[in-house]
């Protein structure tokens, strides 16, 4: 702990250590649940190429903006947005971006939570044998007996909720660097087996032409959204996780080697999630649109019925968890880093507080699932709701605002001298992108869904 600000304020062991829990941020159920249900909603490989295109020209370039915000004054998203504006001069309403991303991970954890509650169900249904020699409508009763029951949809996500505050209670680098060092390679490992696994299925082509094959005629404005909000999801930026996490990273890193590393392991996992689930769904029958439990209905039908099934299953659900937990800690952190920094909490105290609000607001999700199903606001479920409101609307709000801050407030001589890139180019391309073509591309998906466009 070289740094003097006060109480949270550690630093990552190392470059691999932010490179970790970075990772473990963006990967989580974002690629391997969200990200296949929602190809698959939005008719796949045209829906994919504007995912990738969205990472690659937007999402990159903010992120390396928001690591370099947190990196440059050391403090939470929103003293980190008072700390910047000051220093460039700006109005100080820009501190209000720090309270938008707060919010929305409270929202985003609300729900992110009852799903990771799922995944920790399917660990012991996968330890019990209940995929066994199953088929698909076996399989689809298991999912949805479990979503029916209120009383275990609370009582997974409550153990979820427990799981990652006492993991933020512990700080940064005790908790969340030494979980994530082993699990993400194992997860990396298991879906490549996986994807094997769906080579033997005798409908891999299928699935793989369904991901990879576009038909922009199935495109509509809001899977645009979808797909543009999904690169925010994926990422984790837009609200202040990255930014929280840059602030504990040493001086002498490069940022944007560091940023397309994360990335480009972020869109890896996802694609071989989809790789290896959607050769299941046409293997078995089912539905591309099957919705949020599309991995819950096809998955376990492999586990049921490869060699080496039961142990497989169960390691998977276990990583899934694992892989949510490494995501969670990052969306309550900027408001557990700002209870601690300004309102004098300690750690313990401050995720005590935000683990209650989050499990208030998760009971909403956990409803919507059976006794409010019926309940719909702008024709949504609640859970739907939240996914909509925080993934395709607060998401990428903030960054657009983070782009603006970072290409048109902020001065060029100080973001220069974060990023230090090796080739001015490299700078160039970065000021050009964060400047014009990510706030545009945002706008202009925003205007074309209100229907301007
Ligand atoms: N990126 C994670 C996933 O794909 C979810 C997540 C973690 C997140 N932290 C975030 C999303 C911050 C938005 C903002 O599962």
């Amino acid at each position: 702990m070289t740094d003097t600000k006060k109480s949270i304020h550690g630093q990552w062991s190392s470059r691999l250590a932010f490179i970790l829990a970075a990772t473990g941020s963006a990967v989580g159920l974002g690629n391997i649940w969200k990200f296949p249900y929602i190809a698959g909603e939005n008719g796949g490989g045209a829906f994919v190429i504007i995912y990738l295109l969205c990472v690659l020209l937007i999402g990159v370039p903010i992120m390396m903006a928001e690591t370099m915000f947190g990196r440059r004054t050391r403090q939470n998203p929103i003293n980190t947005m008072k700390t910047l504006s000051e220093e460039a001069g700006a109005d100080k309403n820009w501190h209000y971006l720090g309270w938008m991303g707060v919010i929305a991970g409270f929202l985003i954890l609300s729900y992110y939570s009852v799903i990771a509650g799922w995944a920790s169900a399917y660990v012991l249904k996968a330890f019990t044998g209940s995929f066994f020699d199953a088929d698909a409508s076996e399989i689809q009763e298991l999912f949805d007996g479990l979503i029916a029951s209120p009383v275990q949809l609370i009582f997974w996500h409550s153990l979820f909720i427990v799981a990652t505050m006492s993991i933020v209670a512990r700080g940064i680098n005790t908790g969340i660097e030494k979980a994530v060092r082993f699990l993400m390679p194992s997860l990396f490992v298991m879906l490549i087996l996986l994807v094997a696994y769906a080579m033997t299925t005798g409908s891999y082509d299928q699935g793989i032409e369904f991901l990879f094959m576009p038909d922009f005629s199935k495109l509509t404005g809001d899977s645009v959204l979808t797909a543009m909000g999904h690169a925010f999801f994926t990422l984790s930026i837009g609200m202040g996780a990255i930014m929280v996490y840059g602030s504990y990273l040493p001086k002498d890193i490069s940022i944007s080697k560091t940023v397309f590393l994360i990335a480009g392991t972020d869109t890896a996992v996802a694609l071989l999630a989809g790789m290896a689930i959607f050769p299941i769904v046409f293997a078995s029958g089912l539905e591309p649109a099957a919705g949020p439990g599309l991995i819950f209905q096809t998955l376990p039908i492999a586990f049921g019925n490869m060699t080496g099934g039961w142990l497989f299953g169960v390691l998977f659900f276990v990583m899934l968890v694992f892989a949510a937990l490494s995501s969670s800690i990052s969306l309550i952190e900027p408001a557990v880093a700002w209870l601690v920094e300004n309102k004098d909490m300690d750690r313990k105290q401050a995720c005590i507080w935000s683990g209650w609000i989050t499990w208030l607001l998760g009971l909403g999700t956990v409803f919507s699932f059976n006794v409010w199903s019926g309940f719909r606001l702008f024709d949504r479920t609640i859970f739907e709701l939240l996914d909509y409101l925080t993934a395709n609307l607060l998401l990428p709000i903030g960054g657009f605002c983070i782009a603006v801050f970072a290409g048109w407030i902020m001065k060029q001589q100080h973001s220069e001298k974060e990023l230090d890139m090796p080739n001015p180019l490299g700078y160039q391309a970065w000021k050009i992108l964060i400047s014009y073509v990510a706030p545009a591309a945002v706008f202009l998906v925003f205007l074309h869904v209100v229907g301007v466009l």
